[in-house]
């Protein structure tokens, strides 16, 4: 596996490779502090692909003023490890100064892809202005620059999928986009690299989002189709979390329903206290 930061220099060796593999290139983008969940993901672009590329990227442009960019965990050195031992070619780590230009770090501004305001302005992106704009500029440069086929993302960040989804559509990009099943520890709670803040306390609290979730899906199984029922049950579970939003889309549209009909997603964030700040966690089920 080689580790480049360098564009230029990833672009010229995926070439060289290409050339002797001549196949499909599968991307799994990531802001790197590696678990479970993104190798599910990488095992899935391996298994599909003859070149399977990892980048790992804290992306400034989707961090709001306030939030955790700066401690945003960073562990490129284990992240490089679970690669080389999944059998990734190339594991693309670049610098902000690699990705983003001079113009950028003096005006605090680049071009941006931005999505419409309906999708972007509810759930995440409604406490999070900008984020989306961020996250589908630094995918849509990630495709640039790798030219893969097929990108991989996890069904976790579930308006995050929707939202590249629709890039994709909307810019005629060539490529596949491939939903990966949400990674749970053995108590369900989600995976996600944010969960290295949570101090003992804060992991059992946060227990309760997922225990919210997999309770307000029973009641769907049992025949519950208002959301406002189900939804009332899911925040009966979290009274002792800070709940950010607890909301059933339309798993087509992602817009907001009174009865589920058809395919729906229950989504939740909610904030918890960790030594001493607070950490926001998103998870979601399928209704
Ligand atoms: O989901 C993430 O880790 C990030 O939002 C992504 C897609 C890698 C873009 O920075």
């Amino acid at each position: 596996m080689k580790i480049i930061s360098n564009v230029e220099e990833l672009r010229l060796e995926i070439k060289k490779l290409n050339a002797q593999k001549d196949g499909t290139i599968g991307l799994v983008p990531t802001m790197g502090a590696l678990h479970k969940g993104h190798l599910s993901l990488i095992e899935k672009a391996r298994s599909e692909n003859q070149i399977a590329i990892v980048s790992v990227f804290v992306n400034p442009t989707q961090f709001g003023p306030n939030e955790d960019y700066d401690k945003y965990p960073r562990t490129l050195e284990a992240d490089a490890k679970l690669c080389e031992n999944a059998g990734v070619d190339f594991l693309f780590a670049p610098k902000p100064a690699d990705i983003y230009d001079e113009y950028y770090f003096q005006n605090k501004e680049t071009t941006l892809i931005c999505p419409p305001y309906e999708v972007v302005n509810k759930l995440c992106g409604k406490s999070r202005p900008g984020h989306f704009d961020g996250v589908c500029t630094i995918v849509a440069k990630l495709f640039n620059i790798t030219k893969c086929n097929r990108a991989y993302f996890g069904q976790k960040d579930a308006q995050q999928l929707f939202i590249v989804q629709k890039m994709v559509k909307d810019l005629n990009f060539d490529i596949e986009i491939i939903a990966c099943p949400i990674v749970r520890e053995d108590d369900n709670l989600a995976l996600s690299s944010r969960n290295t803040y949570l101090d003992e306390k804060a992991r059992c609290e946060a227990l309760n989002i997922s225990k919210a979730l997999f309770k307000a899906k029973e009641l769907f199984d049992k025949g519950i189709k208002e959301s406002a029922i189900l939804v009332d049950t899911a925040l009966a579970v979290m009274q002792n979390l800070d709940v950010e939003y607890t909301e059933i889309v339309s798993l087509d549209t992602f817009e907001k329903i009174d009865i589920i009909e058809k395919k729906a997603l229950m989504l939740i964030a909610a904030r918890v206290s960790s030594n001493g700040s607070t950490v926001r966690l998103i998870d979601n089920i399928e209704l």
